[in-house]
C-alpha cells in the first residue's frame, strides 16, 4: 500500500516545491494529489493559459520520485467564467443561486458548462496526458460536496423534461405511473412538468424519486464525458474520483462503473460528530471516531468499481467543518491508516501536506504545521511507512458475509420516511455493525453483484426490488436476513399490488398489511431484546420466530430467508446474528468493546478503538507481528494467519 498526500504547490512559494518534495519521499509518501482547485491558476484569463508553473510543480515532484495524481478543476470555475455565463450556477431548492466565492457553484445540468467542463479537461489532458509521472486522475472533487447534486434551475428542468420523456414515453404513461389524478396533478405534456421543489406542501414522492434518479444520472454524465477524454489523450492511466462519507446523493455504483479505482474522503471525527451518534458515542469516541465509521466507507467503495480501491483523503488531525473539531488521541491517524490497508486499500493519502494560513480551511490541520514544522500526524506516517516495510504487501480475499447497501432505498426512505427516525444510513450502519462487533468480514454489495460464494447476505431494507433480485435470492442456500420495508414500493413509488414484500411475497411468504412508526424512546420489548422506530403487522400461515412480550410478531423464518418486520435493536440483530452465525457456519469472536479486526489474506489486524488499554491476549492469536497484545489506546496489533 502506497502512502501519499494532497498537495497544493499553488498555496506556496515556488522555493518551497523542491523541500516539500524532498519531506514527502523522507516521510515515506510517494503519491501526490495536485490540481483539483487551480482552474484560475492554470487559465487566469479565457483561454490564456499559464502552464509554467504547473509544469515546474509536475516536474520538481516528478524528480523527487513521486507518483502524481492530476485532477481536473472542475470543482471551482473561476469567477471569469462565472461571470460570462451566470446561468451556469446551480439553484438551490428555495430557488436561490448558489454564488460564486466558494466551491461548487455549477450546475451539473448546463450545456454551456459541460462544454467547459469538456474542454479544461481536454486542454489539462492534452498537456500532461503522456507525462511519465502522471500515473491517475481524479475527475473534478467530491461530487454532491456542500449538498450539490440537486439543482432546480431552468437547464434542469429542461433535461429533466426530457430524461422524463425517454423513460415513459407517453405523458399518460407518466401520469399513471406517478398517480397523477390525485390532487388534479396531471400533465398535459412533458413541457408543463416542473422540478419538485417549491411547491405549497410535500411534492408527489414519485415526482422526487424521478428527480433523484435524473439527478444521478447527470452526475454520472457529467463524470463520463470527463473520463472519456482522459482515457482518450492519457492511456494506461487510472481514473478515479473521490468520494464521500455517509453521501448517498447519486449512484456511486453507477460513477464507480466508468471509474479504475475507487477513492474516498475518510473523516473520522468530523463524520461521528456530524452524523446521528448518540451523545455517549460522540464522548466515548471523541478523539478516534466510531469504530465502524472508516471501516464501513472501506468495504463500501470496495464494491463499488472493480474493487480496487484508496483513501485519497485522510484527516491527519482536527478538520474545521464539523460543529466541533477535537485532535485524534496519539496513534489514531497511523490506524486509520493501516485499518485501510486491512480493508485492501491501494493507497492512503492525507489531507493535506501543509495547513494553509489563509482562506476557509486555515483551521484544518495537515501533516506539517503552517510554519512548515512536523504536525503531529507526520510521526504518525512514518511510523505506518515502516510497518508496511515489515508485513509487505496485503492481498483481501472475499468476505463471508454480503450487505446489500442500494442508494435507490437511501432516496425512497429519505423521500418519505413516514417516521423521522428511520434513516436509512443508519439503519444499514447498524447492520454493518453487529456484524464487526463479532470480528465478521463483510463485503457491501449493489443488488445488481452476485450473492453466491457467501456464507450469509444480509438485506437491512430493499423497499424497491430490483427485477430478477428476489429469484437471486431465490437461488441461495444460505441464510439470508431481509429487513423492514424491502418490497413495499414499486418502481414508481407506489404500493405493490398485494401489498408488501412485492416481489418478495412468495420467497417470504407472508403479506405485511399495516405499518406504523413510533416515537423515539417506545420500547417494544420481546424476550432479550427489543426493537423501535417501526413495527409491521405481518399476515402469514407460519408461526413467528420471533415476538414480542404483548405477542406481536416480528421476526419470520421461511427455509433460509428471515424477515425482520420492525427495526431491529442492537440487542435483536446481536442475537439473529448469532442465530445465523451457527446456521451458516461463522465464527464468531467475542471481542472487547472498542476493538475491530481484519483479516488479509496474510494476516489479522486488530484496532483498538477504546480509549484504554486492552488485553488482546484474550483472542487467543498468540504474539503479534506488530504492536503488542497489550494494546494501548489508539494501537494496532497485527498477526500472521495460521
Ligand atoms: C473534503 C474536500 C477537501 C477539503 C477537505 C477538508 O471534503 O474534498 O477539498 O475541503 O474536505 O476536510
Amino acid at each position: 500500500m502506497k502512502l501519499g498526500c494532497c498537495y497544493f504547490p499553488e498555496h506556496w512559494p515556488e522555493a518551497m516545491w523542491a523541500d516539500d518534495a524532498r519531506r514527502m519521499r523522507e516521510m515515506g509518501l510517494s503519491l501526490v494529489r495536485i490540481g483539483e482547485f487551480a482552474w484560475s491558476r492554470i487559465e487566469p484569463d479565457p483561454g490564456r493559459f499559464d502552464w509554467g508553473w504547473l509544469d515546474r510543480a509536475i516536474d520538481t515532484l516528478a524528480d523527487a520520485g513521486l507518483t502524481i495524481m492530476l485532477c481536473t478543476p472542475t470543482a471551482t470555475p473561476p469567477k471569469w467564467l462565472v461571470d460570462t455565463m451566470p446561468d451556469m450556477v446551480a439553484i438551490d431548492a428555495d430557488g436561490r443561486p448558489r454564488g460564486f466565492g466558494s466551491r461548487r457553484h455549477y450546475c451539473f445540468s448546463h450545456q454551456g458548462y459541460r462544454e467547459q467542463s469538456r474542454r479544461i479537461t481536454r486542454t489539462v489532458a492534452e498537456r500532461y496526458g503522456k507525462h511519465p509521472a502522471v500515473a491517475a486522475w481524479q475527475t473534478d472533487n467530491e461530487y454532491g460536496c456542500h449538498d450539490t447534486v440537486l439543482s432546480f434551475s431552468d437547464a434542469a428542468a429542461a433535461r429533466f423534461r426530457k430524461w422524463c420523456e425517454a423513460r415513459y414515453g407517453s405523458i399518460e404513461a407518466l401520469n399513471g405511473a406517478w398517480g397523477n389524478v390525485f390532487w388534479s396533478m396531471e400533465y398535459r405534456s412533458f413541457d408543463e412538468i416542473d422540478p419538485p421543489n417549491l411547491t405549497v406542501t410535500e411534492a408527489n414522492p414519485a415526482h422526487w424519486l424521478d428527480y433523484r434518479r435524473f439527478a444521478s444520472d447527470e452526475v454520472v454524465s457529467f463524470n463520463r464525458e470527463q473520463v472519456a477524454i482522459l482515457r482518450e489523450l492519457s492511456p494506461g492511466r487510472d481514473v478515479t474520483h473521490n468520494f464521500m462519507g455517509f453521501f448517498t446523493e447519486f449512484d456511486h455504483y453507477d460513477v464507480g462503473r466508468d471509474l479504475d479505482v475507487a477513492t474516498w474522503d475518510s473523516y473520522p471525527l468530523g463524520f461521528l460528530e456530524q452524523f446521528w451518534f448518540s451523545e455517549s458515542e460522540k464522548r466515548d469516541y471523541l478523539r478516534q471516531g466510531h469504530p465502524d465509521i472508516a471501516a464501513f466507507h472501506h468495504d463500501l467503495y470496495r464494491g463499488c468499481s472493480s474493487g480496487r480501491w484508496g483513501v485519497i483523503e485522510q484527516q491527519p488531525g482536527p478538520v474545521n467543518w464539523a460543529r466541533f473539531n477535537p485532535a485524534p488521541s496519539d496513534g489514531m491517524v497511523a490506524l486509520w491508516t493501516l485499518e485501510a490497508m486491512a480493508h485492501g486499500a491501494e493507497f492512503v493519502s492525507y489531507f493535506r501536506w501543509r495547513q494553509a494560513p489563509f482562506a476557509q480551511e486555515q483551521m484544518h490541520a495537515g501533516l506539517l504545521r503552517p510554519d512548515s514544522a512536523d504536525a503531529p500526524a507526520a510521526a504518525e506516517a512514518r511510523q505506518v511507512r515502516d510497518v508496511i516495510g515489515t508485513i509487505g504487501a496485503q492481498e483481501i480475499a472475499k468476505a463471508k458475509v454480503a450487505l446489500v447497501f442500494s442508494y435507490e432505498a437511501a432516496w425512497v426512505c429519505g423521500i418519505q420516511p413516514q417516521g423521522q427516525s428511520f434513516r436509512y444510513l443508519e439503519l444499514v450502519y447498524e447492520w454493518y455493525s453487529a456484524l464487526r462487533r463479532r470480528g465478521v468480514d463483510v463485503d457491501i454489495v449493489s443488488p445488481e453483484a452476485p450473492l453466491e460464494g457467501y456464507s450469509a447476505v444480509f438485506i437491512p431494507t430493499l423497499p424497491i426490488v430490483p427485477e430478477g433480485f428476489a429469484a437471486k435470492l431465490g437461488d441461495l442456500a444460505c441464510p439470508v436476513l431481509i429487513g423492514p420495508r424491502s418490497g413495499s414500493k414499486t418502481t414508481s413509488f407506489c404500493i405493490p399490488e398485494g401489498l408488501a414484500p412485492g416481489e418478495l411475497k412468495e420467497l417470504l411468504g407472508l403479506t405485511v398489511t399495516r405499518v406504523e412508526s413510533l416515537r423515539n424512546n417506545v420500547s417494544n420489548v420481546g424476550n432479550g431484546f427489543s426493537v423501535s422506530r417501526w413495527l409491521e403487522y405481518v399476515l402469514t400461515e407460519e408461526a413467528p420466530e420471533l415476538a414480542l412480550d404483548d405477542g406481536h410478531s416480528v421476526v419470520f423464518a421461511n427455509a433460509n430467508i428471515r424477515y425482520c418486520a420492525a427495526w431491529p435493536d442492537r440487542s435483536l440483530l446481536d442475537l439473529l446474528v448469532e442465530r445465523i452465525a451457527g446456521e451458516a457456519g461463522l465464527i464468531l469472536m467475542d471481542l472487547p468493546e472498542g476493538i475491530r479486526v481484519r483479516r488479509t489474506a496474510s494476516h489479522i489486524f486488530a484496532f483498538n478503538y477504546a480509549a484504554h488499554t486492552i488485553d488482546a491476549s484474550t483472542l487467543g492469536l498468540g504474539e503479534p507481528v506488530v504492536g503488542s497484545a497489550q494494546m494501548e489506546p489508539a494501537a494496532t496489533s497485527i498477526w500472521t494467519l495460521a
